[in-house]
């Protein structure tokens, strides 16, 4: 299953660069706090940025848990008592190893640090003079209530998944569900990352989409590989092309000791291979910490086999913000374009599957001083608002329109015109020009038969 070691393909700073500042100019992404110089590791998603986010959890809540009779939802708090996260181990080793630099006094992940004929360096100022490593814990920790004493510490959740194990004897009863059986959740993590990097890649606030799929022990192994390919399916219906995709199988000595196999789903984005996603066995591990640390049963009755035991979990956990980060970056494309006049220019397009593009269709009349033009576009827009994302646009060009459309991903332009206003006949009466964004053909479709046309296409 897990590829050989592949030659790394180059990485493409100045093509991050690029999508880093459509992100910003388009609306896709902000600085956290811009105006007061930003908090590293923070991000806001404009309103491009929103709607690509919420399509992708929408998208994957439908076939995680919409469509599925084996999974049920949960939306578990972001605070929980301090002794989730003793018993879940994050308090002593949620860790990531730290060196200072003594010349600039950088704060540095020990293990991420560039190397020269093997010697580590500061990627901040070249230095080699480092202090030893030593383990720094990723939790934010705060306190809950007016009183700030050891009673009243806990942390920000790093992970979604415990508020899932803590929870699993709750759901269960009240879902009436026999293993296997999964809990999915969506939410914010909080991660004090040392050092937040390559853009949301890496962030200290983030969200997580994740699936807790409990089963019987002799079932693990066999689920783990099919979730891996559930997974590897999802990025693909998503619009993630499976050769940008790779399989990263975690060696034995490698893996969390309970782990009886991991894999990361990793994506190639400008700056490297990364994971955007890891699929884990993670045997009863989790449950039986939450059991011997609660006194609480949470084990499972088996009626058929009249067994009562631990169950076992597979666990497919993704990130949203990399997920739309790999998305913007393998839809960006720079295409060459000749007009009708022979004059060439670049055409910046979004190349976003339809149902997950922010906007799915834009509306244009094709003058703005013409009211009944206008009044055409408005209807096609109030029949379309209530299914699906729409943008109407009057200003400019029609072929400037179409373009800011295409550097923001929207799959469909539809531009009415004097033909349907009815003025080169009937035959062409209440029809639009429908435009497709990676061909740029167009073609003549009745504004009746448009929502039957589109709507498939960006569910
Ligand atoms: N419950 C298992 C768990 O949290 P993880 O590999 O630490 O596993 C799962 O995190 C996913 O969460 C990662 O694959 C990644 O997509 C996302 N993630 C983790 N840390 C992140 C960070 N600092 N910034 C953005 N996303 C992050």
């Amino acid at each position: 299953m897990s590829q050989p070691p592949q030659p790394q393909p180059a990485t493409n700073p100045a093509r991050m660069e690029k999508i880093v500042s459509l992100c910003k100019r388009r609306g896709f992404i902000f600085q956290s706090s811009e105006i007061y110089g930003g908090l590293n590791g923070c991000w806001d998603y404009g309103p491009l940025g929103v709607e690509l986010k919420r399509n992708l959890k929408d998208y994957w809540w439908r076939v995680m848990v919409r469509e599925r009779d084996d999974i049920v939802g949960m939306d578990g708090s972001i605070l929980m008592n301090r002794a989730v996260w003793k018993a879940s181990g994050h308090e002593e080793t949620f860790t990531d190893p730290m060196v200072d630099c003594r010349n600039c006094k950088a704060r540095l992940r020990a293990d991420q640090l560039p190397q020269k004929d093997g010697v580590p360096y500061c990627s901040t100022c070249g230095s080699r003079d480092l202090t030893d490593a030593r383990a720094f814990n990723l939790m934010f920790l705060t306190y809950v209530g007016a009183t700030q004493d050891e009673s009243s510490k806990t942390y920000l959740r790093p992970e979604t998944a415990q508020a899932i194990f803590v929870q699993f004897k709750n759901v269960l009863e009240v879902s009436r569900k026999k293993l296997p059986f999964g809990i999915a959740q969506i939410g914010k993590a909080f991660r004090n990352e040392i050092n937040p990097r390559n853009f949301t890649f890496r962030s200290r606030e983030f969200e997580q989409m994740e699936l807790e799929y409990f089963c019987a022990p002799a079932q693990g192994r066999q689920l783990l590989d099919y979730w891996l390919h559930e997974r590897l399916r999802f990025y693909q219906d998503i619009g993630i092309p499976r050769e940008s995709l790779h399989v990263h199988e975690i060696p034995a000595d490698e893996r969390a000791f309970y782990s009886q196999g991991t894999y990361d789903i990793e994506f190639e984005f400008p700056f490297g291979i990364q994971e955007l996603e890891g699929v884990a066995y993670r045997t009863d591990y989790d449950l039986t910490q939450h059991i011997n640390a609660s006194g609480k049963p949470l084990d499972y009755f088996d009626e058929e086999t009249k067994q009562r035991f631990v169950p076992h979990v597979v666990e497919p956990s993704a990130g949203v913000d990399r997920t739309a980060l790999a998305l913007i970056c393998s839809a960006y494309d720079e295409e060459t374009v000749t007009d009708e006049k022979g004059k060439s220019e670049t055409r910046i397009v979004l190349k976003f599957h339809p149902r997950i593009a922010p906007i799915k269709a834009g509306i244009f009349p094709l003058l703005k001083n013409n009211g009944q033009l206008v009044a055409k576009a408005r209807e096609i827009t109030a029949l379309l608002r209530p299914h699906m994302m729409t943008f109407y646009d009057e200003g400019g060009a029609i072929g400037r329109r179409y373009r800011r459309q295409d550097e923001i991903g929207t799959p469909f332009g539809i531009t009415v015109d004097f033909e349907t206003l009815g003025e080169k006949g009937d035959t062409l009466k209440d029809t639009v020009t429908l435009r497709h964004r990676d061909t740029m053909r167009q073609e003549r479709i009745p504004i009746k038969d448009l929502l039957a046309l589109l709507l498939p296409q960006v569910t």
